[in-house]
């Protein structure tokens, strides 16, 4: 495997990722390649059906049948310093992957968001997915991390469906949850 610069969290290289049926293969992405170093925020621009979703979600092992990848690399460099090429990671190495080391805010906050369960508690499952915490630590990281993406009055929203919410609330509920492992550094 070719090896990445101790200063780069991830690296793209001619990733590929193709939604194949017998009679067509769409190549929603062909060919991307760029460098994320560490401390860096990197902006991918793109009309809209360019293949930014596409990329994120390959990143993130969540191209679903019948996408996968077909072909170039996914390098990531973990925080015990590991490299991993997450384009072909087992969907096991991928579970402990995801939250732990790497977060996706998703774009539609109504689709991601279970209707059933309060924010609260699905920012504490999030939470909870990763280290073992009681009942009243999810709960109160929960209302940290409504604090921390400024939730005005957060902890009378910690209790609200997502319905209750407006929509730029529900977004920054998905950017708790995304945050609620800690993944910057
Ligand atoms: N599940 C899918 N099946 C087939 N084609 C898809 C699927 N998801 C996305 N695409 C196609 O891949 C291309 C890139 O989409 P996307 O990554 O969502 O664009 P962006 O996020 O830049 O707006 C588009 O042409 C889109 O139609
Ligand atoms: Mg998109």
């Amino acid at each position: 495997m070719t090896t990445l610069p101790a200063d780069t969290i991830l690296s793209v290289r001619d990733l590929r990722t193709w939604f194949t049926t017998k009679r067509f293969t769409a190549k929603a992405v062909d060919g991307v390649t760029f460098d994320l170093k560490r401390g860096e925020t990197l902006a991918v621009v793109g009309e809209s059906g360019s293949g930014k979703s596409v990329t994120s979600l390959s990143i993130m092992g969540l191209v679903s049948k019948p996408g996968g990848i077909a072909g170039g690399e996914i390098l990531f460099r973990d925080r015990k310093e590991r490299v991993h090429d997450l384009a072909r990671l087992t969907p096991k190495a991928f579970r402990a992957m995801r939250g732990r080391e790497i977060a996706m805010i998703f774009q539609e906050p109504m689709t991601s968001l279970n209707p059933l369960y309060t924010v609260g508690d699905q920012i504490g499952e999030m939470i909870a997915l990763h280290e073992p915490v009681s009942r009243q630590e999810k709960r109160r990281r929960a209302l940290e991390m409504l604090q921390h993406v400024e939730i005005p009055d957060a902890a009378n929203r910690l209790d609200d469906y997502p319905h209750q919410m407006s929509g730029g609330m529900r977004q920054r509920v998905m950017i708790a949850m995304a945050l609620s492992c800690n993944p910057s550094r």
